[in-house]
């Protein structure tokens, strides 16, 4: 389980490298919408229940799995149960769909950011349907990943995490005073953000604050087995993922404080249209540009720090699949990173054309049945996947391994359980899993209620292709740990 060479060289750079995959667009931007819309305070409320009781439990167990076996998700499984390492090829491949499109906008916060001083307002429709620029920035985003990958995990997604994420914290806190202090509409925008509406929250907005609390946290999309994989016994896996559950939640909030105060300060009726893409790269843009030339800073600042959380997050995206190439084909990480990026850049393409046609002008254009491929692939992962995938990390754990045995592992390893020894039986075998099965479920039956059917068919369809071409390409292959590349390296 020691495995200085390959992995994290310190706790510190192993939380910052997990919170900066957890920080992400879900915090910065989805989460502040979702709450508005939810109920504010009441929602955050929930949220946090669900981060305890399924982020945390979950979290736990992806890292134990991986740590466990200093391997790649599907070897990971295998070491289990050899029947059931199909449960780690659909953790390669849903991060592998989230980097087709969160590198799309990734592209976007990119051409904003460097945009910044020329004003943005008004550039969401040129932008979205320019389709070279959309792939140049998309490009530019992708290779930055690459680069970082490309260093390995030690000297690149560490030291690049240890950098970043402290400055994209002082960022958003200074953004946040700053749009707190403007004075007049700030308590307009404090109460339609946290305003609690309990008559708000129904099974919707429950099921909206488990999603988010998956996607945030990066759940249920492999990177945490992965990241897990790459700590040795110095690094204390309960005391990490309770502060990286903490930072995740608290990014959030601070992030809902620097938007609404200053769209209210701006204009209080666009309030009311401050959702998903329009918020982040159309009002916002309005609200900077009113500013005037100090609002030029602040534009830079605040979508330099959306750049840095996208990145740090889609590092650990394409680390899995790059993990994963490395050691079943005993390829190299350059060679591995490469291939990975060049195929999602590939199918970005389309799903950025899609984007702009579809979802933001309003055209015709390249859709699955009427919908744009950035919302297809984002309700196939985020609606039907990860819970699946999550669902597995805590059966495995609650149910295969069996919670005695994964607890004595876990001390056995350096980490000691304390209090946790006595609730976490219960919660990984039936709670989480319980809460993890509703979510799945009213994930499920909302698509089927909206006619969006094809999302869920697509979803279990790639499930039943991961579990064939397991059982064809690596049940009774070699596929290999992190020592295959640390052997590499030192050839
Ligand atoms: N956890 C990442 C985010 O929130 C994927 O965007």
């Amino acid at each position: 389980m020691e495995n200085k060479k390959n992995g994290f060289a310190s706790g510190i750079g192993f939380i910052l490298s997990a919170a900066g995959s957890a920080v992400g667009l879900g915090n910065l931007w989805g989460f502040p919408y979702k709450t508005a819309a939810n109920g504010g305070a009441a929602f955050v409320l929930i949220y946090i229940i669900c981060v305890l009781f399924i982020g945390f439990v979950t979290m736990l167990c992806e890292f134990h799995i991986g740590r466990r076996s200093a391997a790649n998700p599907v070897t990971a499984y295998k070491r289990i149960n050899k029947n059931i390492g199909w449960f780690g090829l659909v953790g390669v491949l849903i991060p592998t769909f989230i980097i087709c499109y969160y590198s799309v906008l990734g592209g976007y916060t990119v051409k904003y950011t460097l945009n910044s001083f020329s004003g943005n307002a008004g550039l969401l429709g040129s932008f979205s349907t320019n389709v070279g620029e959309v792939i140049l920035f998309t490009a530019i985003f992708i290779v930055l990943a690459l680069v970082i990958i490309m260093g390995g995990v030690k000297d690149g997604i560490e030291k690049m995490s240890k950098v970043l994420m402290p400055v994209l914290f002082l960022i958003l806190l200074s953004v946040a005073v700053y749009s707190l202090c403007l004075g007049e509409g700030v308590r307009e925008g404090l109460n339609f953000y946290l305003n609690p509406d309990f008559s708000n929250i129904g099974f919707s907005a429950v099921l909206a604050a488990m999603g988010q609390a998956f996607f945030s946290l990066s759940l249920g999309m492999g990177t945490m087995i992965s990241y897990g994989s790459y700590t040795g016994r110095e690094i204390n896996i309960v005391k990490s993922t309770a502060m990286i559950c903490i930072f995740d939640t608290f990014v959030a909030l601070l992030s809902g404080l620097a938007i609404f105060p200053a769209v209210a300060h701006f204009d209080p009726s666009l309030l009311e249209n401050a959702q998903g893409l329009t918020l982040m790269f159309s009002i916002l843009p309005e609200v900077f540009n009113s500013m005037g030339a100090f609002g030029q800073i602040i534009s830079f600042l605040f979508f330099a720090m959306v750049v840095i959380a996208a990145l740090t997050s889609v590092v650990s995206l394409v680390e899995v699949a790059t993990q994963f190439i490395i050691q079943r084909f005993k390829s190299d990480r350059k060679r591995s990173a490469l291939g990975v990026v060049l195929v999602c850049f590939a199918v970005s393409i389309p799903v950025g054309m899609s984007l702009g046609r579809v979802a933001i002008a309003g055209e015709r254009g390249i859709s699955i049945f009427g919908m744009d491929l950035l919302t297809f692939f984002d309700e196939v992962t985020n609606t039907v996947l990860m819970p699946v995938c999550a669902f597995f990390a805590c059966l495995v754990i609650g149910w295969i391994i069996k919670p005695k045995n994964a607890m004595a592992e876990i001390e056995e390893s350096g980490t000691p359980l304390g209090f946790l020894r006595k609730i976490f039986p219960i919660m990984v075998r039936f709670v989480t899993p319980l809460l993890i099965i509703v979510v799945e479920i009213g994930g499920v039956v909302t698509k089927i209620r909206a006619g969006q059917w094809f999302v869920v068919v697509a979803a279990y369809a790639l499930l039943a292709i991961a579990a064939v071409a397991y059982f064809i390409f690596c049940k009774n292959a070699e596929t290999g740990t992190n020592a295959d590349e640390e052997l590499k390296t030192a050839k």
